[in-house]
This record gives structure tokens, C-alpha cells and sequence, in this order.
């Protein structure tokens, strides 16, 4: 079985093609960072637009890069949501104009399902796993049961922790996206001790995650000190940030792990995705945890973390080989939640609900 994936919901234009073999055949990304550097971050109408320019090209790219051609493809397979509905709306009606022109089936895959995924394409993980989700737009702590059945044990009551290192860049004079630059500015720190940040939820009941508190604390700091901040400043605050949402994240899966063996004591695995799972000070945080609490660590390798349409490939395999595909009539979903059934975090409903940043 192959499968191209197309994945255009924020701002990463991304073709693939992806074998039930596990095998990544074909993968182009093309990041639009600079189109939207100038204005500090994602513009959904100039994102709309980079994909509907660069899309055709790209799985021309990636159908000569796998060698086939449409008459070789079993389905054809696009984001449907959550994202930024101009974007998504150019990939599902590319990826519905080949189904329709090839006669082949259409799956529409959630984008977070893509992610959540992913162990399974790299690592071949068995279900039930817990995933701690970490994007731009979410911070989720969910047991994946099976293709299509997620239990969220936690969620984000503000911020996504992606936002929360995209805010704390801007706030320290780092240039955009966030995450990256913290993560090389803290390996430079010289003095990374010398902040101390509160650590909000460490030690309450429950899985849920906050970061607002977090970023204002940053915020506090960053006035205090002489402007610009000079380098070694900038290190020292990047470093107590990341370091204090590792110690968060840790204390929050900690308390998930527990959770998740009382349900599903057949488990043993704790996987990592999502754009913040490409921090290697995260990971190393994780992996030593999962191997204390006696788990299985997982996290893809760092370009199938952020946003690539192998995962969307590979998500639409799985589920098409379980007789799941759609209609042309499918309309995009700006909000798409993996579990539909868990209550709107307080005070950040749209978090909670599906929706990316
Ligand atoms: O999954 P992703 O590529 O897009 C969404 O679906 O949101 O995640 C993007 C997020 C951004 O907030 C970016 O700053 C963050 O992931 N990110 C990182 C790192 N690389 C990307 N955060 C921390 N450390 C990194 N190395
Ligand atoms: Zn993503």
C-alpha cells in the first residue's frame, strides 16, 4: 500500500509519500519562516497564499522523489484540520482534485492525529501508548487506545508550551519561530542557575499544564535588566525558562505515567511529539523519567517532530487500511479535538477544543 500526504495547515507547505512497510519514500517540506519573519509571526492570508503557490510543486517533487506516478498510489491523504482554515483549505482540495481526477479515495487526517502517530511510523510502537503532545497550538497528555480512539488525561488551562517559547523569544530579543532560538540561546548560557521562575501546576493533582504565569514571570525579568539585553542576559533567561519547562513537563508526566499504567497496565510506552518535542533538553528530561518509571521512551527524529507530511501519509495509511476514507463532500475543520469527549480546559476553551494557534 502507498500513500501521498499532503500537509498545509500552518506554515510548512509538505508533500510525502509513505509505504505500509513503513517506509518514508518521498518527504519535502518547505518552511515558510521567511515570509512570515517580518511580522514576528504566522499571517494565515500570506500562508494561504505560499501554499497555493509552492503545493503542485512540491508533490510533483515528492511523486518523482518515490519514483511513481498517480496510477501507483492506493489513496491520497490531506490535512483536514485543526489549522488555519485558508491553508488547509488549499491541501484538501489539491489532495480531493487528484482523488477525483485518479479515481482514488480521499482520507482526511486530523493534523494531531498525524502527530500522534508518528512512534508508530518510526518505531512501530504497539497501542496503548501515552503521548504527551507538544505543538505551537496544544500541550495535551493523551492515551492513544487505537487509530481514531485518544483519552486526554491533561491539557493546557493558557498557553501552548510552543507559544509559550515563541513569546518568551520575542520577550528576550530572540527572532522567530521561538523554540529553536531559546534552545540555542540556553545551551550558550554560561550562568543558567542565575533566574529562578516559578513552576506552575508542579505538584497539583491532575495532568493539566499552564504557562502564562511563566511567560509574565519572564516578562518581570526581562524589565529589570539594561536594554538591549546583552547576550550572556539573553542565555541565562533562555536557560531558566527551558529549564523550568522541562521540570514542569516532567512533573506532569510523572503524575500522567501513574494514571496510565492504573488503566492500562499492558502499556509500558511514553512517546513524544508535536514541534517542542524536537528540544533536546526536553527529550533527555523525558528519557530519563520514562527510564526511572520503567517505560519505553519514544521520541520521532527531530524533522518528523515539527510539521511534515509523512506523518499525514502515515496517519491516512492507517487509517485507510482499516476501511476509513471520505467524502469529496468533506469540509475542512478549523477545530478538530482528538477527544471529543474531554471538557474545555478553564479559562482557555479553545485550547482544549482542537484548535491550533
Ligand atoms: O508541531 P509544530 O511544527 O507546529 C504546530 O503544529 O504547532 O510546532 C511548532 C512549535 C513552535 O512553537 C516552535 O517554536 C516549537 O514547536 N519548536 C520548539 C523547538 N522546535 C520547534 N520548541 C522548543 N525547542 C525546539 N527545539
Ligand atoms: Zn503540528
Amino acid at each position: 500500500m502507498i500513500i501521498l500526504g499532503i500537509e498545509t495547515s500552518c506554515d510548512e507547505t509538505a508533500a510525502a509519500v509513505v509505504t505500509d512497510a513503513r517506509e518514508i519514500r518521498a518527504d519535502v517540506v518547505l518552511s515558510q519562516i521567511a515570509d512570515h519573519t517580518p511580522y514576528g509571526g504566522v499571517v494565515p492570508e500570506v500562508a494561504a497564499r505560499a501554499h497555493l503557490e509552492h503545493l503542485d510543486g512540491l508533490i510533483r517533487r515528492a511523486m518523482e522523489d518515490a519514483g511513481i506516478g498517480f496510477a501507483d498510489l492506493d489513496a491520497v491523504a490531506a490535512t483536514g484540520g485543526p489549522g488555519l482554515i485558508g491553508g488547509v483549505i488549499v491541501g484538501v482540495m489539491t489532495a480531493k482534485a487528484i482523488a477525483a481526477a485518479r479515481n482514488l479515495p480521499f482520507v482526511a487526517v486530523n493534523h494531531l492525529e498525524g502527530h500522534a502517530l508518528t512512534a508508530r511510523l518510526t518505531d512501530d510502537v504497539a497501542f496503548p501508548y501515552l503521548l504527551l503532545l507538544v505543538s505551537g497550538g496544544h500541550c495535551q497528555l493523551l492515551v492513544v487506545e487505537g487509530v481514531g480512539k485518544y483519552r486526554r488525561l491533561g491539557t493546557t488551562i493558557d498557553d501552548a508550551v510552543g507559544e509559550a517559547f515563541d513569546k518568551t523569544a520575542k520577550l528576550i530579543g530572540l527572532g522567530y519561530p521561538g523554540g529553536p532560538q531559546v534552545e540555542k540561546a540556553a545551551a550558550a548560557a554560561t550562568n543558567p542557575d542565575r533566574f529562578e521562575l516559578p513552576r506552575p501546576m508542579v505538584g497539583r493533582p491532575g495532568c493539566d499544564f499552564s504557562f502564562s504565569g511563566l511567560k509574565a514571570a519572564v516578562r518581570r525579568l526581562v524589565e529589570d535588566l539594561p536594554k538591549p539585553l546583552s547576550e550572556a542576559d539573553q542565555a541565562d533567561l533562555a536557560a531558566a525558562f527551558q529549564n523550568t519547562v522541562a521540570a514542569v513537563m516532567a512533573d506532569r508526566v510523572k503524575r500522567a505515567i501513574r494514571a496510565f499504567k492504573e488503566a492500562h497496565p499492558e502499556g509500558s510506552t511514553l512517546v513524544v511529539a508535536g514541534g517542542v518535542a524536537a528540544n533536546k533538553v526536553l527529550r533527555a528530561r523525558l528519557d530519563a523519567l520514562a527510564a526511572k518509571e520503567g517505560m519505553r521512551f519514544v521520541a520521532p527524529p527531530l524533522r518528523l517532530c515539527t510539521d511534515n507530511a509523512a506523518m499525514i501519509a502515515w496517519a491516512g495509511l492507517e487509517r485507510f487500511r482499516l476501511g476509513q476514507s471520505d467524502g469529496l463532500d468533506f469540509a475542512p475543520r478549523p477545530r478538530w479535538p482528538l477527544d471529543p469527549t474531554a471538557k474545555p480546559a478553564i479559562g482557555r476553551p479553545d485550547v482544549g477544543s482542537g484548535v491550533k494557534a
